[in-house]
């Protein structure tokens, strides 16, 4: 497995996104799959290991620190706070607080879940737009004085907010959404990341399946299932969007690699700072998609890929409303 950089650690070019172990897609898989998945990845390699307090309100936290506390010093553990489970009179719900004494609160939570004294890198989940970036990150940077945090990383946040949390403290990873059919990074943030030295790490990098062939029946998505609010999974959209899939799948066969391997190298190839973290709940793909590592795509074919699906051909919005409002990012 290639490896890249990501502030002071060394980690797998392809990473894991721990989310769907949890919540997300189709209904959760037991505790049992979710350990046989985290071993399978740290066996194939995997060294970055990606979750939030708020993947299933703190059980994904406790599967990943429980499976992984025996193998901790051989991995690079991320996770995320500023956006978690709040317990309310009708049940928990996400809220966003970008607070100091929230943040700190979270750390601490999220410390006694994964089980360990230091988290290694500690996004701020969302930019609260009632606290100044510069606050969050204060707070943030006070816990990696304290010990309790390696380094510091924002998700789906402007180049603007990151070069004002850049003067605050240095900001090790922008987790945003990258891939072929989300193009927002390439308007401003690669480019201050490139200036900054700041690793991206892209999230739903296989377009949350799409890219890999395994067309959905919308119609039986479990209830829970957040492409449910996704504009792009909207039945007229969604068909539209798969008529995109036969040239793709004709690119893929030329380049010898599968459809999901594709989207992987495709992102690779953009720049050697991006890490893409692909959410799997299952052996197979998960070794398919690491596969994607060894894969070389010509300047012809990226160029030929580059066109059939981006921001322009593809149908329907990445987010519904709320989603939307809750981003900082850069959109086209
Ligand atoms: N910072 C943020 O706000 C944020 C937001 C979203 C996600 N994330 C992180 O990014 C990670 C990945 O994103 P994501 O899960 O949303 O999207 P994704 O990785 O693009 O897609 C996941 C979906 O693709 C399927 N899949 C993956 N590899 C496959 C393969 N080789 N063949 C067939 N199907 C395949 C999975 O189904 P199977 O389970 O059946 O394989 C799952 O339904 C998450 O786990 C999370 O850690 C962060």
């Amino acid at each position: 497995m290639q490896q890249r950089q990501i502030g002071p650690f060394s980690v797998s070019a392809i990473g894991l996104g721990c989310m769907n172990l949890s919540h997300a897609y189709g209904t959760p898989i037991s505790m049992e799959q979710g350990e046989r998945l985290l071993l399978a990845a740290l066996d194939a390699g995997v060294t970055l290991f990606d979750t939030a307090a708020l993947y299933g309100f703190g059980t994904n936290e406790t599967l990943v620190g429980r499976v992984l506390k025996p193998h901790r010093q051989k991995i690079t553990l991320a996770s995320k706070g500023g956006m978690a489970g709040v317990q309310f009179s009708d049940g928990m719900k996400r809220v966003i607080d970008g607070r100091p004494e929230a943040l700190r609160r979270n750390c601490e939570d999220s410390l006694r879940r994964l089980q360990t004294e230091v988290i290694d890198l500690y996004y701020l989940h969302r930019w609260d737009k009632a606290v100044p970036i510069e606050d969050s990150v204060g707070a943030l940077s006070d816990l990696v004085k304290a010990g309790k945090l390696r380094a510091i990383g924002l998700s789906e946040v402007s180049a603007a907010t990151l070069r004002r949390a850049h003067a605050v403290h240095p900001i090790a990873a922008v987790q945003t959404e990258y891939s072929l059919w989300t193009r927002n990074p390439e308007i401003a943030v690669l480019d201050a990341c490139r200036e900054l030295g700041t690793a991206f790490v892209a999230f739903s990098p296989v377009a949350r399946g799409f890219l890999c062939n395994s067309p959905l029946d919308l119609v039986a998505l479990d209830a829970k299932d957040i492409r449910r609010s996704m504009p792009r999974f909207e039945p007229a959209n969604y068909a539209a969007n798969l008529g995109l899939i036969p040239a793709y799948l004709a690119l893929a066969r030329e380049a010898g690699c599968t459809p999901a391997q594709l989207a992987l190298a495709w992102l690779l190839h953009q720049e050697s700072y991006i890490v893409p973290i692909p959410g799997t709940t299952n052996v197979d793909h998960l070794t398919d998609d690491l596969g994607a590592s060894g894969v070389t795509l010509a300047p012809d074919l990226l160029t030929r890929l580059d066109g059939l699906i981006n921001q322009k051909t593809v149908h329907g919005a990445r987010y519904g409303a709320q989603s939307s409002g809750e981003v900082d990012t850069e959109s086209f």
